[in-house]
Protein backbone atom coordinates (compact mmCIF):
# COMPACT_ATOMS: atom_id res chain seq x y z
CA UNK A 1 0.00 0.00 0.00
CA UNK A 2 0.62 3.37 -0.57
CA UNK A 3 1.52 5.39 2.44
CA UNK A 4 -1.92 6.71 4.06
CA UNK A 5 -1.65 10.16 3.89
CA UNK A 6 -0.88 9.82 0.18
CA UNK A 7 -4.05 8.24 -0.29
CA UNK A 8 -5.79 10.32 2.22
CA UNK A 9 -4.80 13.38 0.02
CA UNK A 10 -6.32 12.27 -2.81
CA UNK A 11 -9.43 12.64 -0.55
CA UNK A 12 -8.88 15.56 0.39
CA UNK A 13 -8.62 14.84 3.92
CA UNK A 14 -5.27 14.40 6.59
CA UNK A 15 -4.64 11.39 8.65
CA UNK A 16 -3.53 12.38 11.88
CA UNK A 17 -1.71 10.47 14.84
CA UNK A 18 -1.05 11.63 18.69
CA UNK A 19 2.73 12.40 19.22
CA UNK A 20 4.14 11.75 22.33
CA UNK A 21 7.67 12.74 21.23
CA UNK A 22 9.96 10.95 23.81
CA UNK A 23 8.90 7.46 21.83
CA UNK A 24 10.84 9.17 18.90
CA UNK A 25 13.58 7.70 19.43
CA UNK A 26 12.28 4.71 18.82
CA UNK A 27 13.06 3.46 15.20
CA UNK A 28 10.02 1.43 14.79
CA UNK A 29 7.54 4.00 15.87
CA UNK A 30 9.39 7.18 14.34
CA UNK A 31 9.60 5.09 10.23
CA UNK A 32 5.46 4.78 11.00
CA UNK A 33 4.96 8.68 11.73
CA UNK A 34 7.08 9.79 9.23
CA UNK A 35 5.66 7.25 6.44
CA UNK A 36 2.10 7.53 7.41
CA UNK A 37 0.62 10.53 8.69
CA UNK A 38 -0.09 14.06 7.29
CA UNK A 39 -1.14 15.48 10.94
CA UNK A 40 0.18 15.53 14.48
CA UNK A 41 -1.90 16.37 17.62
CA UNK A 42 0.50 15.85 21.02
CA UNK A 43 -0.76 13.36 23.22
CA UNK A 44 0.34 15.23 26.41
CA UNK A 45 2.44 17.93 25.48
CA UNK A 46 0.17 21.05 24.40
CA UNK A 47 -2.14 20.39 28.06
CA UNK A 48 -2.61 22.68 30.41
CA UNK A 49 -0.36 20.71 33.36
CA UNK A 50 2.22 20.57 30.67
CA UNK A 51 2.27 23.91 29.39
CA UNK A 52 1.65 26.07 32.57
CA UNK A 53 2.09 23.98 35.75
CA UNK A 54 2.49 27.27 37.87
CA UNK A 55 0.64 30.48 37.28
CA UNK A 56 2.27 32.51 35.00
CA UNK A 57 5.37 30.03 33.90
CA UNK A 58 5.18 28.24 30.88
CA UNK A 59 7.21 25.10 29.56
CA UNK A 60 6.96 24.45 25.84
CA UNK A 61 9.81 22.05 25.06
CA UNK A 62 7.66 18.81 24.80
CA UNK A 63 5.10 21.02 22.60
CA UNK A 64 7.83 22.64 20.60
CA UNK A 65 8.92 19.11 19.69
CA UNK A 66 5.66 18.20 18.58
CA UNK A 67 5.54 21.32 16.65
CA UNK A 68 8.85 21.08 14.92
CA UNK A 69 8.10 17.14 14.34
CA UNK A 70 5.29 18.71 12.09
CA UNK A 71 6.92 20.91 10.63
CA UNK A 72 10.20 18.69 9.34
CA UNK A 73 7.06 16.17 8.68
CA UNK A 74 5.28 18.51 6.76
CA UNK A 75 2.20 17.29 8.46
CA UNK A 76 -0.56 19.44 9.47
CA UNK A 77 -0.52 20.56 13.52
CA UNK A 78 -3.54 20.06 15.16
CA UNK A 79 -3.73 21.49 19.02
CA UNK A 80 -4.85 20.04 21.96
CA UNK A 81 -5.77 21.09 24.24
CA UNK A 82 -6.91 25.02 26.22
CA UNK A 83 -9.61 24.07 28.46
CA UNK A 84 -10.52 20.87 30.01
CA UNK A 85 -10.70 19.70 33.55
CA UNK A 86 -8.03 17.11 33.19
CA UNK A 87 -4.71 17.16 33.05
CA UNK A 88 -5.10 20.41 35.18
CA UNK A 89 -2.94 22.15 37.63
CA UNK A 90 -4.00 22.04 40.80
CA UNK A 91 -3.71 25.82 40.99
CA UNK A 92 -5.88 26.55 38.25
CA UNK A 93 -8.73 23.85 40.41
CA UNK A 94 -8.71 25.46 43.61
CA UNK A 95 -9.40 29.09 42.07
CA UNK A 96 -12.71 29.86 43.41
CA UNK A 97 -13.76 34.18 42.41
CA UNK A 98 -15.26 34.28 38.81
CA UNK A 99 -12.81 37.35 37.18
CA UNK A 100 -9.54 35.32 38.80
CA UNK A 101 -10.42 31.86 37.28
CA UNK A 102 -11.07 34.26 34.02
CA UNK A 103 -8.00 36.29 34.07
CA UNK A 104 -6.33 32.22 34.09
CA UNK A 105 -8.28 31.60 31.00
CA UNK A 106 -7.54 33.99 29.40
CA UNK A 107 -3.58 34.05 30.07
CA UNK A 108 -3.04 30.17 29.18
CA UNK A 109 -5.19 30.71 25.98
CA UNK A 110 -3.05 33.57 25.15
CA UNK A 111 0.34 31.70 25.56
CA UNK A 112 -0.58 28.59 25.00
CA UNK A 113 -2.42 28.86 21.38
CA UNK A 114 -0.41 32.67 20.94
CA UNK A 115 2.96 30.32 21.05
CA UNK A 116 1.73 28.49 17.99
CA UNK A 117 -0.46 31.19 16.11
CA UNK A 118 -0.28 30.59 12.78
CA UNK A 119 1.22 27.03 12.99
CA UNK A 120 -2.07 25.23 14.17
CA UNK A 121 -4.71 24.17 11.44
CA UNK A 122 -6.92 23.75 14.37
CA UNK A 123 -7.15 23.89 18.70
CA UNK A 124 -9.73 22.08 20.55
CA UNK A 125 -10.28 25.03 22.79
CA UNK A 126 -12.59 23.20 24.95
CA UNK A 127 -12.91 19.58 25.45
CA UNK A 128 -14.83 16.76 27.58
CA UNK A 129 -17.31 19.50 28.30
CA UNK A 130 -20.39 17.25 28.56
CA UNK A 131 -21.66 14.35 31.46
CA UNK A 132 -22.74 11.56 29.12
CA UNK A 133 -26.81 12.44 29.87
CA UNK A 134 -25.74 15.54 28.05
CA UNK A 135 -25.81 18.16 31.24
CA UNK A 136 -22.25 20.05 31.91
CA UNK A 137 -19.44 18.30 33.53
CA UNK A 138 -18.74 20.16 36.84
CA UNK A 139 -15.48 21.09 36.02
CA UNK A 140 -14.04 24.39 37.82
CA UNK A 141 -14.39 26.48 35.12
CA UNK A 142 -18.22 25.01 34.60
CA UNK A 143 -18.52 25.69 38.75
CA UNK A 144 -16.88 29.00 38.92
CA UNK A 145 -17.81 31.06 35.19
CA UNK A 146 -21.24 29.22 34.17
CA UNK A 147 -22.29 28.07 30.53
CA UNK A 148 -20.69 31.57 29.39
CA UNK A 149 -17.18 30.15 29.58
CA UNK A 150 -17.45 27.80 26.07
CA UNK A 151 -17.97 31.20 24.19
CA UNK A 152 -15.53 33.38 26.32
CA UNK A 153 -12.73 30.58 25.80
CA UNK A 154 -13.35 30.45 21.64
CA UNK A 155 -13.64 33.93 21.84
CA UNK A 156 -10.22 34.16 23.25
CA UNK A 157 -8.80 31.67 21.03
CA UNK A 158 -10.09 33.96 17.96
CA UNK A 159 -7.85 36.96 19.39
CA UNK A 160 -4.72 34.16 19.92
CA UNK A 161 -4.71 32.84 17.14
CA UNK A 162 -7.18 34.12 13.92
CA UNK A 163 -5.76 30.99 11.31
CA UNK A 164 -7.09 28.62 13.79
CA UNK A 165 -9.79 26.76 13.07
CA UNK A 166 -11.98 26.43 17.12
CA UNK A 167 -13.59 23.14 17.65
CA UNK A 168 -15.24 21.34 20.66
CA UNK A 169 -13.95 17.57 21.15
CA UNK A 170 -15.28 15.38 23.14
CA UNK A 171 -16.00 11.21 23.99
CA UNK A 172 -19.12 9.08 23.82
CA UNK A 173 -20.61 11.86 21.47
CA UNK A 174 -19.99 9.56 18.20
CA UNK A 175 -23.41 8.43 17.71
CA UNK A 176 -26.89 9.89 17.69
CA UNK A 177 -27.32 10.30 22.10
CA UNK A 178 -28.44 12.45 24.93
CA UNK A 179 -24.45 13.65 24.67
CA UNK A 180 -24.10 14.26 20.88
CA UNK A 181 -27.42 15.77 21.28
CA UNK A 182 -26.40 18.64 23.96
CA UNK A 183 -23.06 19.26 21.56
CA UNK A 184 -25.52 19.89 18.50
CA UNK A 185 -27.65 22.70 20.50
CA UNK A 186 -25.05 23.85 22.06
CA UNK A 187 -23.33 24.56 18.36
CA UNK A 188 -26.88 25.82 17.05
CA UNK A 189 -26.58 28.73 20.26
CA UNK A 190 -22.82 29.50 19.78
CA UNK A 191 -23.31 29.89 16.26
CA UNK A 192 -26.79 32.19 17.18
CA UNK A 193 -24.48 34.04 19.49
CA UNK A 194 -22.04 35.02 16.87
CA UNK A 195 -19.36 32.85 18.70
CA UNK A 196 -16.77 31.39 16.64
CA UNK A 197 -16.82 28.09 16.03
CA UNK A 198 -15.77 25.98 13.26
CA UNK A 199 -15.78 22.20 13.97
CA UNK A 200 -16.69 19.66 16.24
CA UNK A 201 -14.33 16.40 17.16
CA UNK A 202 -15.36 13.07 17.76
CA UNK A 203 -12.89 11.33 19.74
CA UNK A 204 -14.44 8.15 18.94
CA UNK A 205 -12.34 5.89 21.33
CA UNK A 206 -14.73 2.81 20.66
CA UNK A 207 -15.12 -0.80 21.62
CA UNK A 208 -14.60 -3.89 19.00
CA UNK A 209 -17.81 -4.45 17.42
CA UNK A 210 -19.61 -1.33 18.75
CA UNK A 211 -19.36 1.26 16.24
CA UNK A 212 -22.74 2.95 16.96
CA UNK A 213 -24.88 2.59 14.14
CA UNK A 214 -25.66 6.05 13.75
CA UNK A 215 -22.15 7.44 13.34
CA UNK A 216 -22.22 8.71 10.26
CA UNK A 217 -25.49 10.40 10.70
CA UNK A 218 -24.42 11.74 13.53
CA UNK A 219 -21.12 13.35 11.39
CA UNK A 220 -23.99 14.96 9.14
CA UNK A 221 -25.95 16.41 11.13
CA UNK A 222 -23.19 18.47 12.69
CA UNK A 223 -21.64 18.96 9.25
CA UNK A 224 -25.10 19.93 8.37
CA UNK A 225 -24.80 23.07 10.79
CA UNK A 226 -21.99 24.32 9.31
CA UNK A 227 -18.87 23.35 10.97
CA UNK A 228 -16.40 20.94 10.05
CA UNK A 229 -16.57 17.75 12.03
CA UNK A 230 -13.23 15.42 12.76
CA UNK A 231 -12.36 11.76 13.91
CA UNK A 232 -9.67 13.52 16.49
CA UNK A 233 -8.58 9.88 18.96
CA UNK A 234 -9.89 6.87 17.48
CA UNK A 235 -9.17 3.66 18.40
CA UNK A 236 -10.79 0.32 19.08
CA UNK A 237 -10.40 -1.45 22.07
CA UNK A 238 -10.86 -5.49 22.99
CA UNK A 239 -10.66 -8.14 25.59
CA UNK A 240 -6.50 -8.68 25.51
CA UNK A 241 -4.94 -10.71 24.07
CA UNK A 242 -6.89 -9.79 21.05
CA UNK A 243 -8.28 -13.28 19.33
CA UNK A 244 -8.17 -13.48 15.20
CA UNK A 245 -11.53 -12.52 15.38
CA UNK A 246 -11.38 -9.60 17.40
CA UNK A 247 -8.92 -8.40 15.34
CA UNK A 248 -10.89 -8.84 11.90
CA UNK A 249 -14.22 -7.32 13.52
CA UNK A 250 -11.87 -4.06 14.19
CA UNK A 251 -10.71 -4.02 11.00
CA UNK A 252 -14.32 -4.31 9.87
CA UNK A 253 -14.97 -1.29 12.28
CA UNK A 254 -11.87 0.70 11.53
CA UNK A 255 -13.14 0.61 7.64
CA UNK A 256 -16.28 1.84 8.62
CA UNK A 257 -14.96 5.16 10.53
CA UNK A 258 -13.22 6.47 7.69
CA UNK A 259 -15.53 5.41 5.16
CA UNK A 260 -18.12 7.25 7.63
CA UNK A 261 -15.63 10.30 7.44
CA UNK A 262 -15.26 9.73 3.22
CA UNK A 263 -19.05 9.66 3.13
CA UNK A 264 -18.94 13.09 4.97
CA UNK A 265 -17.80 16.48 2.95
CA UNK A 266 -17.37 18.45 5.60
CA UNK A 267 -15.20 15.49 7.76
CA UNK A 268 -11.44 17.07 7.29
CA UNK A 269 -9.73 13.35 8.24
CA UNK A 270 -9.38 11.07 11.15
CA UNK A 271 -7.10 11.21 13.93
CA UNK A 272 -5.81 7.36 15.92
CA UNK A 273 -4.83 8.10 19.73
CA UNK A 274 -1.13 6.82 18.92
CA UNK A 275 0.76 4.41 16.82
CA UNK A 276 1.05 1.11 18.31
CA UNK A 277 -0.69 -1.41 20.81
CA UNK A 278 2.52 -0.88 22.81
CA UNK A 279 2.38 2.52 23.54
CA UNK A 280 -1.35 3.18 23.93
CA UNK A 281 -2.92 4.26 26.85
CA UNK A 282 -6.08 1.89 27.04
CA UNK A 283 -4.12 -0.76 29.01
CA UNK A 284 -3.73 2.31 31.49
CA UNK A 285 -7.28 3.35 31.79
CA UNK A 286 -9.45 0.43 30.71
CA UNK A 287 -8.18 -3.07 32.75
CA UNK A 288 -7.94 -6.16 30.18
CA UNK A 289 -8.79 -3.89 27.73
CA UNK A 290 -5.81 -2.80 24.98
CA UNK A 291 -5.06 -4.21 21.57
CA UNK A 292 -6.59 -0.41 20.14
CA UNK A 293 -4.64 0.59 17.43
CA UNK A 294 -3.89 -0.33 13.67
CA UNK A 295 0.00 -1.44 14.65
CA UNK A 296 0.93 -4.22 17.09
CA UNK A 297 3.81 -3.88 20.35
CA UNK A 298 6.41 -4.86 17.49
CA UNK A 299 5.22 -2.19 14.88
CA UNK A 300 3.99 -5.24 12.69
CA UNK A 301 0.82 -3.55 10.49
CA UNK A 302 -2.67 -5.44 11.70
CA UNK A 303 -5.99 -5.85 9.55
CA UNK A 304 -7.06 -2.91 10.81
CA UNK A 305 -4.03 -1.29 8.96
CA UNK A 306 -5.05 -2.80 6.12
CA UNK A 307 -8.27 -1.87 6.12
CA UNK A 308 -7.70 1.89 6.62
CA UNK A 309 -5.67 1.60 3.36
CA UNK A 310 -8.10 -0.05 1.43
CA UNK A 311 -10.40 2.73 2.60
CA UNK A 312 -8.64 5.03 1.63
C1 LIG B 1 -4.72 10.60 27.34
C2 LIG B 1 -3.30 10.25 26.97
O1 LIG B 1 -3.32 9.35 25.89
C3 LIG B 1 -2.58 9.64 28.14
O2 LIG B 1 -1.19 9.46 27.85
C4 LIG B 1 -2.73 10.50 29.39
O3 LIG B 1 -2.17 9.83 30.50
C5 LIG B 1 -4.20 10.81 29.66
O4 LIG B 1 -4.76 11.40 28.51
N1 LIG B 1 -9.38 12.07 25.88
C6 LIG B 1 -8.50 13.05 25.52
C7 LIG B 1 -7.04 12.76 25.52
O5 LIG B 1 -8.92 14.13 25.10
O6 LIG B 1 -6.27 13.90 25.83
C8 LIG B 1 -6.69 11.64 26.45
O7 LIG B 1 -5.31 11.34 26.29
C9 LIG B 1 -7.55 10.45 26.17
C10 LIG B 1 -9.01 10.77 26.39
Amino acid sequence: FEPWRDAADDHGITVGFALSPGHLSDPGYRAIAEREFSLVVAENAMKWDATEPTRGSFSFGQADQVAAFATANDADLYGHTLVWHSQLPGWVESLTAPADLRDAMYDHIDAVAGRYAGDVVAWDVVNELWNDDGTRRPSVFQRVLGDGYVADALRRARQADPSAKLCLNDYNTDGVNAKSTAMYDLVVSLKAQGAPIDCVGFQSHLIVGQVPSTYRQNLQRFADLGVDVRITELDIRTTVPASASALAQQARDYRTVVEACLAVARCDGVTVWGIDDGHSWVPGVFSGQGAALPWDAQYQAKPAYTAVAEAL
